[in-house]
């Protein structure tokens, strides 16, 4: 499918979804929006994509919501519109790893989008921050709850109330971001580390997405039950049987998603 604001390629069984609004630094329009959910939900249901990467430009992963796009809505525009709540539901309901890669500016929206994805690996260059505050307004696509479930209330409130930007030392310090890398290589090393999830058990990497976004959702005795019936459950799946006979036979697995 042809996109106007993305670009997607597959390989190895990655999909590499690339934001490209450059005269925007990727800020999120309606446009964009839609077609990340349909270009998500499209790699979620191809056979040919395991993993998906989700990433930017050198400069920017994005830098929010699109401003223009937004500045003269009215309350009951918004309200009515409820933006990007649908298209963010699509794209978090996605079963296949999301991985953000974050070069540059990631930016109330943009820092948003990075959190809804599965974890974030960031570039020594990444500047996360939700200064909505500094236009009036607050995040408006997760960011209170989920920075706050990152990072804590402390440093939250820090990012949310002064508007500041967090650089990647500090990000990957507090839990923001998984891994830091040089710029240069954040795509290489992502792609590397998105083939390797690639190469497992698509029913166990989904059980595991699934059980760790569960502790979000609900009580530990409610999410430990949870982990326990998945755990439980793949043992009525091919891929466990092949996965533990071949530790036990010293070789590698060939998981045949079954
Ligand atoms: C629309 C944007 C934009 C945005 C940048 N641009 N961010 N356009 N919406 N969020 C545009 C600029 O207008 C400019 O276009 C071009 O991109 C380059 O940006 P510059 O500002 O010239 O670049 P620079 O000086 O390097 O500064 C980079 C920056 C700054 C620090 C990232 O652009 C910035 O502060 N952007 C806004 C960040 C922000 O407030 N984000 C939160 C948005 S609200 P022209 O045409 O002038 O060249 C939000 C709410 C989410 O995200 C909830 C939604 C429901």
């Amino acid at each position: 499918m042809a996109y106007q604001t993305l670009t997607v390629e597959i390989e190895d069984y990655v999909a590499l979804i690339r934001l490209n609004r450059p005269e925007a630094l990727n800020a999120l329009n309606s446009q964009l929006m839609g077609e990340l959910a349909e270009a998500t939900a499209d790699a979620d249901r191809n056979e040919k994509v395991r993993c998906i990467v989700l990433t930017g430009s050198e400069k920017a992963f994005a830098a929010g919501a699109d401003i223009k796009e937004m500045s003269e809505k009215s309350f009951v525009q918004v309200t009515t519109e409820n933006i990007f709540s649908a298209e963010i539901d699509r794209i978090t309901s996605v079963r296949k790893p999301i991985i953000a890669a974050v070069s540059g500016y990631a930016l109330g929206g943009g820092c948003e989008l990075a959190m809804a994805c599965d974890f974030i690996i960031c570039a020594d260059t990444a500047k996360f921050g939700q200064p909505e505050i500094n236009l009036g307004v607050i995040a408006g696509i997760g960011g209170t709850q989920r920075l706050t479930r990152f990072v804590g209330k402390s440093k939250s409130m820090d990012m949310h109330l002064t508007g500041r930007f967090m650089d990647a030392a500090e990000a990957e310090r507090s839990g923001l971001a998984s891994r830091v890398v040089p710029a240069a290589k954040l795509i290489s090393e992502t792609m590397a580390i998105a083939r390797k999830i690639a190469e497992k058990s698509l029913i166990a990497t989904a059980a595991a997405k699934e059980a760790v976004n569960r502790a979000y959702e609900t009580t530990l005795a409610e999410g430990i039950l949870f982990e326990r019936r998945s755990f439980q459950a793949l043992f009525a799946t091919e891929d466990q049987k092949e996965g533990m006979n071949a530790f036990l036979e010293k070789r590698e697995a060939q998981f045949r998603d079954r």
